[in-house]
Formats: structure tokens, C-alpha cells, sequence
């Protein structure tokens, strides 16, 4: 019972000019009447009422005032006999006295509840603060490991005798390039997390496709594995944010890598596809790698959900919110005769 809602303050001299009238109505009747009940008793409405101050102070100021007018009117008192005068003086101290302190404990629960929530808002605030942070995290650290390799590359350029500039001008561009995709991904990323709608611009998901498998196809190289693409032809935009649907496609892609990186033999095929039925297109990453366990497919989409080392388990939850926030949705089946297929739906017309 220590902080005050705006609205108490607001109403704060109303509140105790209300008291006091009725305080001085009950102390009125009670002095100036010889009535054979304790009319004291009704003190117990202003000490109820004092509990909206919203301070344990202010209570126990009324219910002590309460009392000490019981008393007063008492000793005032002319009328009546004695006996059951102070019969009626104690029936309504006691009452007060109750009253008063299980007002007192009323007001601590309601703060106690009240601090609770406070609590939990900031929690859940805390918890999105995590959440972004994760997913900068991770949605940074491919072009940022890009950005390094091009710009290595550069100085060996340079390091050259003679030295190429034309190629080292051209990784320099690579650089520039991925450090402005990597803010572009923040900045969106922010957007999703802030719950804002994507932008929405007619988006070739074929010329997507295309950009996201040269960045992986270095990672594809490295694990004697084959990529192919299928787009159909035609395929019609979607209305959605380009970087956003691109970080899901990559997302999808090097976790596709990385299963078949971690499968040994034969077939290391990888395919990724789009195609419409003129209502949806659907884009699916389809791998020969170790396959996922149909006990863990519910929880694949989880965020923090990982069975890798060095994983961070942010890849396909921050996938699968850019899709729902695109009006489309994620799946995940097994691949045949080894691996695993996941994708996305979306609709060529969003709804709204
Ligand atoms: N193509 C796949 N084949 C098999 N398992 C997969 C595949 N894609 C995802 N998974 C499983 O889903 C889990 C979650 O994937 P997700 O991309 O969200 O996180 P991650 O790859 O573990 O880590 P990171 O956050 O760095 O991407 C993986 O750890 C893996 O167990
Ligand atoms: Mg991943």
C-alpha cells in the first residue's frame, strides 16, 4: 500500500471531504440520539472507504479517528443508560478495530498483486529484449563472416606483386554490400519484433532464391555437395519484404548445409524449389542429411530449440515469424529415401 494510482490523487480531497461527512453524520446521531444500538458501528463504511486512498497510513489515520469520535461520543452522550451505552461504545470499537485491519491487509494484497504485475510486464519485456538480441545475434553473423572473407580477400589482392585492383576493388564492393545487408537486417528485424507490419512490395521469391544460393553455394563447395534450383516459370510476386523472405530462404538453405555436413555418403544433393498453384506459392529446402526425428518435429520452430554444438536454435523461429507476419505458413517433412524438406506457404493475395 505505498504507491497511488493517478486516479486516487486525482480524487484524493473528494475522498476525504466524503469521510468526513460521513463521519460527522454518524458522530451527529450518535451523540445527539439516545437510539439503544451502536450506531458507532457504521464507522466501519469510512474506514472501508479510506482503503481507496490506496496508503496503509491513511487507514489507519480514519480508523483511528473512527475510535477516538466512538469515544468522544461516549462521554457526550447524555442520553440513554450506561451500561448499554459502553456495550455499544466497545461493539463498535471492536468492529473498527477489525475492520481497520483487515483493510490494512486487504491494501497490501491488492499492492502485493499490483507489483506482481509490474513484475511480469517487465519480464515479458526483458524476454523480447532477449529474443531481439538473439536474433541480431544471429541473423548478423552470416554477412559479418562475409564481410571478413571479402575483406581478407581484398588485402591478399592488394598484398599481390603486382598488386590486382580491379579484383580488390571488387571484393570491397562485396564488403560494402553485406554490411549494408546486415543493417537492412536489423532494421527489419526490429520491425518484426516491434510487431509492425513487413513492407509490402511485389517480390520475385525466383531472383530471391537465386541471390541467397551465392552465398551459400561457397558452404555447398566445402561439403562435396550438389545444389540445385527449380523455380517455376512465371512464378508471380509476392507481396511481402524482400531482405525478411531472403533471410528465410537462407536461413532454411545453411541449415540444409549443415545437415548434409554432418551426414557421411552418398546422396548429397540439396534442392531448393518454388512453385505456385496460382493461389500460394510454396518454397521448399530439400536436403539428403541426417533427416530430423519425428519425435522432434513439433518442436523445430521453437525459439532456443537447438541439437547443434554452436547452435543458437534462432533460425527457424525467426523464419517462422517472418512467414505468419507475411500471412503465409512453415512445415517440415522428411525427405525420401534420406533428409529432411522444410518450407514455407504463402498467399499471392494477402488478406486485409
Ligand atoms: N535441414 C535440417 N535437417 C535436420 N535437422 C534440422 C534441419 N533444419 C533444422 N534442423 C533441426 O532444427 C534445429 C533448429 O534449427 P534452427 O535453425 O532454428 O537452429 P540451429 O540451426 O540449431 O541454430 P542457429 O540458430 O544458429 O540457426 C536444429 O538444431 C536441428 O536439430
Ligand atoms: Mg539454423
Amino acid at each position: 500500500m505505498r504507491r497511488q494510482p493517478v486516479e486516487a490523487l486525482a480524487e484524493a480531497p473528494l475522498l476525504w471531504a466524503g469521510m468526513a461527512a460521513l463521519a460527522a453524520a454518524i458522530f451527529a446521531v450518535d451523540t445527539l440520539t439516545d437510539i439503544d444500538i451502536a450506531v458507532a458501528v457504521l464507522y466501519v463504511a469510512v474506514v472501508l472507504i479510506s482503503v481507496r486512498t490506496g496508503r496503509a497510513g491513511a487507514v489507519t489515520l480514519v480508523g483511528g479517528s473512527c475510535g477516538g469520535l466512538t469515544i468522544l461520543s461516549f462521554f457526550l452522550s447524555r442520553h440513554g443508560a450506561p451500561t448499554t451505552g459502553l456495550a455499544n461504545c466497545a461493539i463498535s470499537l471492536l468492529a473498527i478495530g477489525i475492520t481497520t485491519t483487515l483493510a490494512i491487509r486487504i491494501g497490501a494484497a491488492a499492492e502485493a498483486t499490483r507489483q506482481a504485475e509490474a513484475r511480469l510486464a517487465h519480464m515479458a519485456r526483458v524476454t523480447t529484449m532477449g529474443e531481439l538480441a538473439a536474433s541480431i545475434a544471429h541473423e548478423v553473423s552470416q554477412p559479418l563472416a562475409a564481410i571478413a572473407a571479402h575483406g581478407s580477400a581484398a588485402q591478399r589482392w592488394l598484398a599481390a606483386a603486382p598488386p590486382n585492383r580491379d579484383e580488390a576493388r571488387h571484393a570491397l564492393e562485396r564488403v560494402v554490400a553485406d554490411a549494408g545487408r546486415a543493417g537492412e537486417v536489423i532494421a527489419r528485424l526490429r520491425r518484426l519484433v516491434m510487431r509492425r507490419p513487413p513492407s509490402h512490395d511485389p517480390v520475385d521469391l525466383g531472383e530471391v532464391i537465386a541471390e541467397t544460393v551465392t552465398i551459400v553455394r561457397s558452404e555447398v563447395r566445402r561439403h562435396h555437395a550438389v545444389l540445385r534450383t527449380e523455380v517455376d516459370a512465371g512464378l508471380p510476386p509476392v507481396i511481402g519484404d524482400r531482405i525478411q523472405l531472403q533471410q528465410v530462404v537462407l536461413n532454411l538453405l545453411v541449415n540444409a548445409v549443415e545437415a548434409i555436413g554432418a551426414a557421411e555418403g552418398e546422396p548429397r544433393e540439396l534442392q531448393v524449389a518454388a512453385a505456385t498453384d496460382g493461389r500460394t506459392v510454396t518454397v521448399s529446402v530439400r536436403d539428403c542429411g541426417i533427416g530430423v526425428p519425428p519425435a522432434a518435429l513439433d518442436r523445430m520452430f521453437e525459439a532456443f530449440y537447438t541439437t547443434k554444438p554452436t547452435g543458437m536454435g534462432m533460425g527457424l523461429a525467426i523464419s517462422r515469424s517472418i512467414v505468419e507476419a507475411h500471412g503465409g505458413t512453415v512445415y517440415v517433412a522428411p525427405n525420401l529415401p534420406r533428409g529432411a524438406v522444410f518450407g514455407f506457404v504463402l498467399p499471392l493475395r494477402p488478406e486485409g
